[in-house]
């Protein structure tokens, strides 16, 4: 057994729900591997969680240990894993992140190549993957695509911006605020919208001659999707994968009709669940980040003791790129 100091939350609520306590880290089951992590990342998914409410995550008995990512060291592994050895560097996705060791199950294990950093996994993976399944499989952008990336200088907008440039698209990016068009504008954006000020409808319909977008990439939700559709070209597809201003409210299909649009609301857990679709997703990650597709970086560090000063942060729009929770 070992101690480990970890963060729960006995109800849902604001911020101030999450609470350090220590708890028994048993040592790993069969096909487990346990993990002394370096690096917990802090996703928006984890503010939903915490607030409860709607989506996956609202019949979650407590208490909570909140998060699904991490990175660090193997320090052992339970009775038929093969794959990991102690000392082994590494990163998963799996529920309970927010502890400094924990077991999970070798399944949702990668390993990490020696050119990426616990902390850029920590911080990025989830959102790698996330964007590989958007980029390539949910829709296939292409050269000459024209995509529309909500909150660009976020942790998703970043890696998004970056990788769908990388494969040809023109990218437009929404941000709130000039100091985020900048960031933007730096990591894949071709053009930036402060959609704070500026209609960005209006000013995509101006980007694309008229035209309209492929794809427009939204996290966004209730204040952006609607208009959003008015973004596509014909035959376009929305794709609406988080809800930070809150969820998309019922609409008419019928408004998706006269451009055939589709309409998806997609989650990473269904385009990984298979452990061979995870490390094959993670396999075109780690090549995106290699080829200099894609350059990761940490927008804020927080000591994990500091967990509700982060995610004020997060979800009060103060942040820049991924974040992460360091232990
Ligand atoms: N479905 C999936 O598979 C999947 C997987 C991973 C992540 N996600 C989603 O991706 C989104 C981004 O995740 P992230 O962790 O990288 O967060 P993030 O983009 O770094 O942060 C959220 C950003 O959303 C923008 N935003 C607009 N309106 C907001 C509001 N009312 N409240 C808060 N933020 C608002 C803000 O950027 P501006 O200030 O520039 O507007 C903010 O910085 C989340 O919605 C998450 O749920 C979905």
């Amino acid at each position: 057994m070992t101690k480990s100091p970890s963060i729960h939350f006995h109800r849902h609520g604001e911020a101030d729900v999450l609470e350090a306590v220590d708890i028994d880290v048993p040592a790993p089951a069969a096909g487990e591997v346990q993990i002394r992590q370096t690096a917990i990342g802090l996703n928006f998914a984890d503010i939903y969680q915490r607030r409860g409410g709607h989506g996956p995550h609202a019949a979650t008995p407590f208490p909570v240990t909140p998060g699904a990512q991490g990175a660090g060291v193997v320090e052992a592994v339970g009775p038929g894993v093969t794959a990991f050895a102690p000392g082994q560097s590494v990163a998963y996705l799996h529920p309970g992140a927010y502890q400094v060791t924990r077991n999970v199950p070798a399944h949702r294990v990668v390993a990490l190549p020696s050119w990426i950093g616990e902390d850029m996994a920590g911080a990025n993976l989830l959102r790698g993957l996330t964007a590989e399944y958007l980029l390539r499989r949910l829709y296939v952008v292409k050269p000459g695509d024209a995509v529309l990336v909500h909150a660009a200088a976020g942790g998703m907008g970043l890696i998004l911006s970056q990788w769908a440039c990388a494969l040809g698209a023109t990218v437009i990016g929404t941000v709130g605020s000039a100091a985020k068009a900048e960031v933007a504008l730096a990591h894949g954006c071709h053009h930036v919208i402060d959609y704070r000020r500026e209609d960005f409808v209006a000013r995509t319909l101006e980007f694309t001659g008229g035209v309209g977008v492929a794809v427009v990439y939204d996290a966004v939700g209730k204040d952006v999707f609607l208009p959003s559709l008015q973004c596509l070209r014909p035959r376009g597809l929305a794709v609406n994968y988080g809800t930070a201003s809150g969820d998309v409210e019922a609409f008419d299909l019928q408004i998706l009709h006269a451009k055939s649009l589709s309409v998806c609301r997609p989650t990473l857990r269904s385009f990984v669940a298979d452990p061979v679709e995870l490390r094959a997703s993670a396999q075109a990650f780690f090549d995106a980040v290699r080829d200099g597709h894609v350059k990761l970086g940490i927008g804020q560090r927080y000591p994990l003791a500091e967990v509700q000063r982060a995610h004020c942060d997060l979800e009060s729009r103060a942040t820049t790129g991924a974040p992460v929770l360091i232990p």
